[in-house]
Parts: C-alpha cells; structure tokens; sequence
C-alpha cells in the first residue's frame, strides 16, 4: 500500500529528482480511479466552473462550488495529496477573507492544502493562511481569475520585464511559506530558471519540459472536453467519443426493442 502524500513528500521529490505527476478531479468516482493509478497530487481546480458547470471560465466559480466537489474528491480518501482551489474573489479583497475562505475549504471540504493565483502582492494573504496551518500552492504566469486584466488566455513572462517579475514572484511565494508553485503558459526557459531557483517544487501546466512536476486538467488529457485544447495539453483518450458512441448504442438499442430483454428482466412463479 502507498503511503499518503504530503507537502513535505512533494518537496522531497523535488530534491530527489523525482518528477510529481498531479491532474485535477472533481468527483468521488475519478478521485478513486486516479488515487489508484498512483497519481501523487489531486487538485479540485475552480477549472470546475469550466468542465463540469458549463461557466464560460473560471470568474464565477464559488466556495461552495469547491466546497461540494472537495467534498466528493476527499471522500474517496485519497494517498495523493488534495489541493483545493480558492476561487475568484474568495482570497482577493482581504486577508481575513482568504483565512477563513481557505479554512472551509479544509475543514468542511477536506482539502490538505489550498491553492491561491497571484505574486507578490499576495504575500500578506499566503503568510496569514500559512499561519493558520493551512499549507499554500502559489500560481504564477497565465493566472486564468485574471483573464480581463490580461485581455485573453495568453502566454505570460514572454518580455524581459514581465519574466523578471514573474521570477521575483516566485521568490516571493517561495518566501511567504508556499511549498509548491504552479506554472501556467510561460516560456520553458522562464519556468526552467524559476525552477532552479526555487528550493520548492514547481508544477508546470504549459510551462515545458523542466518542472519538477507537471498537472494537467483531468477532462482536457482525457479527451471529454469538446472545446478547442490549448498546444499544452495531450489527450491520453478520446472517452468523449467513446462515450458517444455508446449512449448511441444504448439509445438504438431502446428504440428497437432490444434492450431490456429477458436476461435483464426478473420474474414470478405464475
Ligand atoms: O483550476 C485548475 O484546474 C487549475 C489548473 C489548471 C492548474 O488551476
């Protein structure tokens, strides 16, 4: 049997050289099926909002959202470590806020640590949870609860001054007790030096090859997600189609009378 993955697990892995494979999961069922396969993160993503709410992005995901899909996820008491996603506006207006936001997403929705968007501005709110004994994962670069301050899902640190800021940031989170970073849409060379300059693992999400972990959303590897995927993700299945294909079955089957028949009926003595 695996041992149960801790923050302290993932930083040891950084210093061993060992990559940390993380996904996403919103449900008891995948939660379940990705403990099994040895998944070493689990992070229940406001991307929720997204592939299993049909929000349009992530801004209107709330703390309950995460809190019920938490819920779900930690019931399946999962080895990997779970992360839960502090959602837009729940951590942004003050620090008191992002304490007892990240507190419920620990105490009523089981998550082991929380995961917050944002560089240095964000220190104060990252120190205040870490004091509370809440373990923080930082995001830096295509920070998705900015998309309007950005003008659109665009590769980040691509210029000089914004790659300087963004390793500064990192300093910063590494700094204020974050133990792990997330490193969204930047260039691999920028995510390479941040990299080597954090002594706390960073988990890339289109950030290239030298992470030392890499996560991706569960849907969008899978293959379920119908909108266009960004060049980052690599689809494992098509599950998709496969599901298409059989819910049509299912429904020729209805409609011409072969299903149910006897062998799925039960039945009485006359
Ligand atoms: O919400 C999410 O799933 C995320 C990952 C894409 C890193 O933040």
């Amino acid at each position: 049997m695996r041992k149960k993955v801790t923050k302290n697990t993932l930083i040891n892995m950084k210093k061993k050289g060992e990559k940390i494979a993380a996904l996403t999961a919103y449900d008891y069922l995948s939660a379940k099926i990705l403990d099994n396969a040895g998944i070493d993160l689990i992070l229940v993503g406001d991307s929720l909002g997204m592939v299993v709410l049909g929000y349009d992005n992530t801004i209107p995901v709330t703390v309950e959202e995460v809190i019920h899909h938490l819920k779900a996820v930690s019931r399946a008491k999962p080895k990997a470590l779970v992360v839960g996603d502090l959602p837009f506006m729940s951590y942004q207006a003050s620090v008191e806020d992002a304490v007892r936001n990240a507190g419920r997403l620990v105490k009523e929705g089981g998550a082991e640590s929380v995961k917050l968007e944002g560089g240095e501005r964000y220190v104060p709110v990252i120190e205040a949870i870490v004091q509370a004994s809440i373990p923080v994962v930082g995001h830096l670069g295509l920070t998705p609860q900015s998309l309007y301050q950005f003008g659109g899902y665009k590769v980040q640190g691509k210029d000089e001054e914004s790659a300087e800021r963004l390793f500064k940031d990192a300093l910063s989170l590494e700094k204020a007790g974050c133990f792990a970073i997330v490193l969204e849409c930047i260039p691999w060379q920028l995510a390479k030096r941040i990299t080597e300059g954090v002594s706390i693992p960073t988990i890339g999400i289109g950030a290239g090859p030298y992470c030392d972990g890499q996560v991706l959303v569960m849907n969008d590897m899978l293959g379920v997600y119908e909108n266009q995927l960004p060049k980052f993700v690599k689809t494992y299945d098509e599950i998709g189609e496969r599901m298409k294909k059989a819910f049509e079955s299912y429904i020729k089957d209805v409609k011409e009378g072969k299903f149910p028949t006897f062998d799925n009926s039960y039945s009485v003595e006359e």
